[in-house]
């Protein structure tokens, strides 16, 4: 089969198309074939190893390889179709449309991806292309993990700093079928973005700093690495819930201490990523709660150029590589 590989960490252009064997699925295992799949921040931070948040660093080249990349075959969100499945099966059938992530199992770059049947993995949205519903599962995973633990109820005020990226965009839209006013912090050109998600306020963070605006809010949620977690936190009305998808080591120790001595509540974790969640999102979708962001589809002999689009951070929305087309 083709994929995309990467034989050494660097630049987009370490990134090919190589004939690869395919991938052979067991007795619980789903063979699936990758129609699109999205190039992410994090597929790009596997590639060069320049990581935004620095003390993944060690246990993150523990595990993808030390002197060279362990797995050839980047990519962690697909939508595609079932070939076939494994005699112990019993979720999937070959034709199934699907969608979903592969984990740190990565592999989506490649024609086929073979994933044991409990991986993440749902039907895929009927109102969305593959290309289209493959922009939701990493942004929407994340953003319903945290919109659910924040608990947002009708008319509460949320602040989302980052509002224009994957996790952001898909936050914005959840929070608001949750009854949440969205205030968005964003660089100017998401604005129209962000307010077309359902934003009512935005704030350009390159003119005007939130944390002196004197609004207060009910649940911020956060997701810009380096941002002022106590001036974020001095935002909050009483018993406000602040949530952190970028736990930088302070931000853990602090979040203790805010825990322990005031009513705020703070939540810094990685989102678990399960069928039970994506099932939701294909609902959301099909109920027009979430719409597709799709910035722009390249073929997968282009992946380097998708990379540079992701890395310039000036994509409005998910960045898709087309990967097999036509029929099998
Ligand atoms: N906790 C978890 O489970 C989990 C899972 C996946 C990812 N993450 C992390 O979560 C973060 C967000 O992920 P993502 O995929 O949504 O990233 P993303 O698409 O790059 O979104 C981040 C957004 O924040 C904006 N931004 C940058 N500086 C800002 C500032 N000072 N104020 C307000 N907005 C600012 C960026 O805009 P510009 O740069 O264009 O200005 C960008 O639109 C990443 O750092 C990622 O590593 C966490």
């Amino acid at each position: 089969m083709k994929a995309v590989i990467y034989a050494r960490y660097g630049g987009p252009e370490v990134l090919r198309v190589a004939d690869v064997p395919a991938p052979v699925p067991g007795d619980r295992d789903v063979l699936i074939r990758v129609r699109a799949a999205e190039a992410t921040k994090s597929d790009c931070e596997f590639r060069s190893f320049r990581l935004s948040v620095k003390w993944f660093w060690l246990p993150l080249r523990l595990g993808l390889g030390v002197t060279r990349p362990r797995r050839r075959i980047l990519g962690m969100y697909f939508a595609g179709e079932v070939v076939s499945t494994g005699g112990r099966v019993t979720r999937f059938a070959p034709g199934d449309q699907i969608y979903g992530s592969t984990g740190l199992l990565q592999g989506a770059y490649g024609e086929y991806v073979v994933l044991p049947e409990r991986a993440a993995i749902a039907p895929k949205p009927r109102t969305m292309t593959f290309a289209e519903a493959v922009g939701v599962p990493l942004g929407g995973l994340n953003a319903l993990h945290f919109m659910r633990r924040a608990r947002i109820q009708p008319g509460e005020q949320v602040l989302i700093n980052g509002a224009g990226g994957s996790i952001g965009a898909h936050a914005i839209q959840i929070a608001c079928s949750m009854g949440g006013q969205v205030t968005a912090v964003e660089h100017p050109i998401k604005e129209d973005l962000v307010l077309r998600l359902g934003a009512t306020d935005f704030v350009d963070y390159t003119t005007e700093d939130v944390t002196t605006t004197g609004r207060r809010f009910d649940v911020i949620f956060d997701m810009v690495p380096g941002s002022s977690y106590g001036r974020l936190i001095g935002l909050l009305r009483p018993g406000g819930r602040y949530l952190n998808g970028n736990p930088r080591l302070s931000v853990l120790v602090r979040s203790v201490l805010t825990i322990r001595f005031t009513d705020k509540t703070v939540t810094v974790a990685f989102a678990p990523e399960s069928t039970e969640a994506l099932a939701a999102l294909t609902e959301m979708i099909e109920a027009d709660q979430i719409r597709p962001i799709v910035d722009r589809i390249y073929p997968m002999d282009e992946a380097a150029a998708a990379h540079r689009r992701v890395e310039t951070e000036q994509r409005l929305g998910a960045v898709v590589l087309t990967i097999a087309e036509g029929p099998p």
